[in-house]
């Protein structure tokens, strides 16, 4: 049944205090079907009539019809400017696993394509051979940090273009970049050189980086979209990413999403004092590294250390707590727990304690309990968005 909150206690009685479950960071886990998702839409549902303010990263689409939110999909109303991206972390989007030798010219690449695109303006590969070093080096100098932009379609042809040495008799000049083409490097990378080229070819890949407007859709860089979302209070409090043209390259979707909560806490860090912001996150442990060792440097583990101080909560959705990496397990003082059946799940959390297996075994799907930072744990009936019957005449409403 519908009701007016996100959910009432067994005893009848509604939860209203739901700034408290945004007010630190909220896990909900439960197995598959135990109501995670629809937790997490009816939470927003009564957000938004609060006029709290929301960011979806929806990977998959399933957010595209909520009502009251705005949403840029990548691919149609947004793009991402390749030049947000360092060199490493265009590898890890391109899903690219070069030799270390392959990794330093493809940052070369990057730069010399910058250097192309900013300071000579055009849209061609960056022909080294014959280019006194210091000419380049001055090149390099004027290119600031606001002409990060390039043309990401260049970069396979740019990257042949990296593998240049001197001459190997009396005509060597060391003054020169270089005066011929590695060709046996060049034919040992050919391999990777090539997936670059096709995966920059694919769809997915041109709509991630294409600025190109199609007719009669206006695109937006997602970066400048989140900028502008968290420095102007709009009648649109909920904003929706939506990266489901991404669908089929999960690694790219992790960096990308990574990319923006990274900058989105830059963003809030330089200007503090501002609204607060909860971030919602469906499926989390898929977007997570594998990997513990770059843990740190991800946006999203950044955002649940750091976000706090800065107004910035996060709503992390995942089946089993054993899918998050431990130091950011530890990083939720808050957690809405569905049916799970495991102790091994249940005793991984910080308050295994406290924790009823029995309990948590026995939840029916849209049941949960409650576990909020300083306050007795509750059963609770999580109630469906208001909208969730006429969410279709609720949705055209919106849109006019
Ligand atoms: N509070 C609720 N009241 C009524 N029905 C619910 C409730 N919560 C979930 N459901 C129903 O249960 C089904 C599964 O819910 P949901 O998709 O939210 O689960 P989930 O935990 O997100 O699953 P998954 O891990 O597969 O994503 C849906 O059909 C949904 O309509
Ligand atoms: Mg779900």
């Amino acid at each position: 049944m519908t009701q007016t909150t996100f959910a009432t206690t067994i005893a009848g009685k509604p939860v209203k205090d739901i700034h408290s479950l945004v007010a630190h960071h909220l896990l909900v886990v439960g197995q598959t079907g135990s109501g995670k998702t629809t937790s997490t839409l009816s939470l927003l549902d009564q957000l938004q009539r609060t006029n709290y303010t929301t960011i979806i990263f929806d990977p998959t689409g399933e957010y595209s019809k909520l009502p009251n939110s705005v949403t840029y999909k990548l691919g149609e109303n947004a793009y991402l400017e390749a030049g947000q991206l360092s060199a490493h972390q265009l590898r890890e989007a391109l899903q690219i696993s070069g030799s270390p030798l392959l990794n330093d010219k493809l940052s070369q690449a990057v730069d010399a394509l910058r250097i192309q695109q900013n300071l000579v303006r055009i849209r061609k590969p960056y022909v080294k051979i014959g280019v006194p070093i210091a000419d380049y080096q001055k090149q390099l100098a004027k290119l600031s940090n606001w002409s990060r932009s390039f043309a990401p379609q260049q970069l396979a042809e740019q990257l042949i273009e990296e593998f240049v040495i001197p001459y190997s008799d009396e005509r060597a000049n060391y003054a020169l970049l270089g005066q011929q083409y590695d060709r046996q490097t060049i034919n040992h990378e050919w391999n990777t050189i090539a997936t670059i080229r096709q995966r920059l070819a694919s769809d997915a890949f041109r709509v991630l980086f294409d600025p190109e407007p199609h007719p009669g859709i206006f695109k937006t860089e997602l970066n400048f979209v989140i900028k502008m979302f968290l420095e102007h209070r709009s009648s649109h409090r909920t904003l929706v990413i939506d990266l489901s043209k991404l669908k089929q390259y999960e690694e790219s979707q992790r960096v990308v999403i990574s990319l923006l909560l990274k900058n989105l806490l830059a963003a809030r860090l330089q200007k503090p004092n501002s609204f607060p912001v909860n971030i919602i996150l469906d499926e989390a442990h898929r977007y997570l590294p594998r990997d513990e060792h770059q843990l740190a440097d991800n946006g999203i583990f950044q955002v649940l250390r750091e976000g706090r101080k800065v107004g910035l909560s996060m709503t992390l959705t995942t089946q089993s707590p054993l899918d998050l990496p431990a130091r950011l397990r530890s990083q939720f003082a808050n957690l809405l727990l569905h049916h799970l059946t495991s102790p091994e799940e249940l005793s991984s959390l910080a308050i295994a304690d406290e924790i009823d297996l029995h309990e948590i075994s026995q939840l029916s799907t849209g049941e949960a309990v409650l576990s909020l930072a300083n306050e007795p744990q509750r059963k609770i009936n999580v109630n469906l968005p208001k909208w969730w019957e006429n969410n279709h005449d609720r949705n055209e409403e919106n849109e006019n």
